[in-house]
């Protein structure tokens, strides 16, 4: 398992380069928002809690490198650097976390110092409060999972999606620390194979049974009874109940509804957006060679004509559940998404303890 981001104490941020995964396992250092950023873009540092995580010791770094003598200069630097973090428009941690540290700034003390040691301080619970909401989801997906099952997943919501620990990581490290047997299918994901790159290797570093399959074979798996359930991760979870997630992520959902498998979405409140519904979401399309190439060849017409969405969004009625740091939401709907979530919140507002965990999984609901 991987701390895949860290702030250290000589005020720089330390990450793995996961383009260069699985070959080689490389760590880059930096004290400049502005390579942050190159990282969130060119996808050094990828999935949803960890750029949020990015971004969070981005602004922080930016604070750093502001040289600002006033208050009001520090808010006009930080509010820029906000723009320039935010290269990637799905997943909605990354302005949760840009916005939070905002908000600390402009709450803070009058004193440009002392804002600045506050604000190393909020980016460093960003990453902390992200490994305890991880862990939380494995606990809370345990009454889902039973001993031996085969989970099927997408892309990459291990570790390296995260602080450490992951949240589909979460659910299957948990279920598999108490139950010795689980096992993982993981598509490959194209165009960027974060399934077979990232997903396959941290797995198996831990031991885990894991199998590598392409995305087309997912049908095939379930029909042949491979799989017991579906656990993906989530870049933006809508008050709504929709889920935003992978492109893959809603054929996979389909398909499972077909087979009658349970499809469960695993997120950390800071994946929620009850601001917004599936109208309102923004669809990353991403460079049209990373459908062209394969390991820098070509594989098609140099100028085919190509249409590269990094996600899709899957409607709540293919959802059995949404595992979340806050509890378990069954048949997940706008009324269920209100009471675990509130109305506005939790865009920026800190998690709440494990304590005021709720559970929404009324006991007449059944799975799909
Ligand atoms: O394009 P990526 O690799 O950043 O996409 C990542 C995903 O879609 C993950 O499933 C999602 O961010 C959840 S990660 C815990």
């Amino acid at each position: 398992m991987f701390r895949t981001i860290e702030w250290l104490d000589d005020n720089t941020v330390q990450y793995i380069d996961q383009t260069k995964l699985p070959l080689a396992v490389e760590q880059i250092t930096t004290s400049e928002h502005e390579r942050i950023a190159h990282a969130i873009r060119v996808m050094e540092i990828r999935g949803a809690p960890a750029i949020g995580a990015a971004a969070g010791m981005g602004m922080a770094l930016a604070a750093l490198e502001s040289r600002a003598k006033s208050k009001e200069e520090l808010i006009e630097y930080l509010t820029r650097a906000a723009a320039t973090l935010n290269v990637r428009p799905t997943a909605v941690n990354l302005t949760w976390a840009t916005n939070r540290m905002l908000q600390a700034a402009r709450a803070g003390p009058s004193n440009v110092a002392d804002t600045i040691r506050l604000l190393i301080q909020e980016a460093r619970e960003i990453a902390e409060e992200d490994v305890q909401m991880c862990r939380r989801i494995g606990e809370n997906a345990l009454s889902l999972i039973k001993p031996g099952w085969t989970i099927q997943t997408i892309c990459n919501a291990g570790s390296l999606a995260t602080v450490y620990l992951g949240t589909v990581g979460a659910v299957i490290r948990v279920a598999n620390d108490k139950y010795g047997n689980i096992k993982v299918y993981a598509a490959e994901t194209r165009p960027r194979q974060q399934g077979a790159r990232l997903t396959v290797f941290e797995f198996m570093q831990d031991g885990i049974d894991t199998t590598l399959i392409t995305d087309g074979m997912i049908g095939t798996v379930f029909r042949q009874g491979r799989v017991n359930c579906c656990v993906v991760g989530a870049d933006r979870i809508l008050r709504t109940g929709h889920v935003t997630n992978k492109i893959g992520t809603y054929t996979m959902a389909i398909t499972a509804k077909y087979h009658g498998i349970p499809f469960y979405v695993a997120a950390p409140t800071s994946t929620v957006d009850m601001a917004s519904g599936p109208e309102d979401v923004v669809i990353e399309e991403r460079d049209p060679d990373e459908v062209r190439m394969i390991n820098g060849q070509y594989i098609t017409v140099p100028t085919a004509k190509v249409y590269n969405p990094a996600f899709d969004i899957t409607p709540p009625e293919l959802i059995s559940a949404i595992i979340t740091d806050r509890g378990v939401l069954r048949k997940p709907n706008e009324e269920k998404m209100k009471r675990l979530f509130g109305s506005s919140a939790p865009r920026g507002v800190k998690t709440s303890p494990a304590s005021d965990q709720l559970r929404v999984d009324s006991s007449d609901d059944r799975e799909l």
